[in-house]
């Protein structure tokens, strides 16, 4: 059968040019070393999914106008921002398939730019001028950053609770994907309950979205993922996977799981070997088909929560994104 449906990516390629260079514009100091590692992130690419969100949101809900390329290119600024702060707090050393920023140039050097990010984007903003922009984009940043707070103090932390981690991870990401969608209903002027639910969309399909990204985490190949998998485990982050495992498997399988949760927390991470096959205990726990079965009852409730929106190309490709997030593997 052919497959007739248009992809976000194909519909979305000609304004993804101007979101691009305007990315670029803003990425613009007078500071060499703010360029340089702008350029560098940046230019690595990474999937650009949630700008892509925005100009497909705003399409789909009828926008003529052009400041949806500027909100495109401030929710990638807020997401890279998070990125260079997430991988010095998560001391990870891969991010797009290259060293991560830290990496390359030290903790100091990669807070400080994804600060500039940050504020670059407040810039941006009010560039566009609109109130209830201001308002979705601020709080979404706020949430994402009580999100990350949350999840530190959760390392290490063997009796997490699903709700918690849920919790985690609404906020750490999903209300990012949660802004996109909702603000190109913002921008197209559709009524409130048409905006409620493309932030619904959003929010189910982030929480899909970070679901996965923890499955692959322990399932994908780290040069397909462009980050190293098993980091989760080796940081004492207990995600869904282990949060599982631990509830699935016997006794002396549990102590296991969370004596390497809290060792890995503690610094004293188990020697790779020992890892390896921690993975590999959670994987045959079963955990990580649950974890996907949750993913995918919020891709239903994804789904679903495009019923109001207007029928055609956009929506087809909104449900396809969220479907396709399911069997992703970077
Ligand atoms: C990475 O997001 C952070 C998570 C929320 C898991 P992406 O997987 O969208 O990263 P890039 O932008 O494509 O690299
Ligand atoms: C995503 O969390 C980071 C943010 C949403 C801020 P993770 O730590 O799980 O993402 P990766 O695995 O580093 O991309
Ligand atoms: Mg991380
Ligand atoms: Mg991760």
């Amino acid at each position: 059968m052919v497959n007739s449906v248009l992809t976000i990516e194909q519909i979305t390629a000609e304004p993804m040019r101007s979101v691009n260079e305007r990315i670029e514009r803003a990425l613009h100091s007078d500071v060499a070393l703010i360029s340089q590692m702008g350029a560098y992130i940046i230019g690595a690419g990474g999937k650009r999914l949630r700008p892509k969100l925005v100009l497909i949101s705003a399409l789909a809900n009828g926008y003529r106008g052009h400041d949806h390329i500027n909100v495109a290119a401030i929710v990638e600024f807020i997401h890279t921002a998070t990125l260079l702060h997430d991988d010095v707090v998560d001391s990870s050393t891969l991010r797009r398939g290259q060293d991560t920023a830290n990496a390359v140039w030290g903790n100091e050097a990669a807070v400080l730019v994804g600060d500039f990010l940050y504020s670059r984007s407040f810039e941006m903003m009010v560039e566009v001028g609109q109130m209830r922009v201001m308002e979705i984009l601020s709080s979404a940043t706020n949430t994402i950053a009580a999100g990350e707070v949350m999840q530190l103090l959760n390392i290490g932390e063997a009796d997490v609770t699903t709700e918690r981690y849920m919790q985690v991870i609404t906020a750490k990401t999903a209300k990012l994907f949660e802004a996109a969608t909702q603000l190109g209903a913002v921008l197209a002027g559709s009524n409130p309950p048409v905006e409620a639910a493309m932030a619904r969309y959003g929010m189910h399909l982030g929480i899909a979205f970070q679901l996965i990204d923890d499955v692959l985490d322990y399932t994908a190949d780290t040069d397909e993922f462009g980050k190293n998998a098993g980091d989760d485990l080796a940081e004492g982050k207990p995600t869904l996977p282990v949060i599982l495992a631990m509830q699935l498997s016997d006794d002396s399988t549990c102590e296991q799981l969370r004596s390497a949760l809290i060792a890995s927390a503690q610094g004293s991470s188990p020697a790779a070997e020992k890892l390896a096959d921690i993975v590999e205990t959670v994987k045959a726990s079963g955990a990580i088909e649950k974890t996907i079965d949750v993913a995918r009852d919020h891709v239903g409730q994804a789904v679903s929560a495009l019923h109001d929106v207007p029928d055609g190309p956009f929506r087809d490709a909104l449900i396809e994104v969220v479907e396709s997030s399911l069997k992703r593997k970077f």
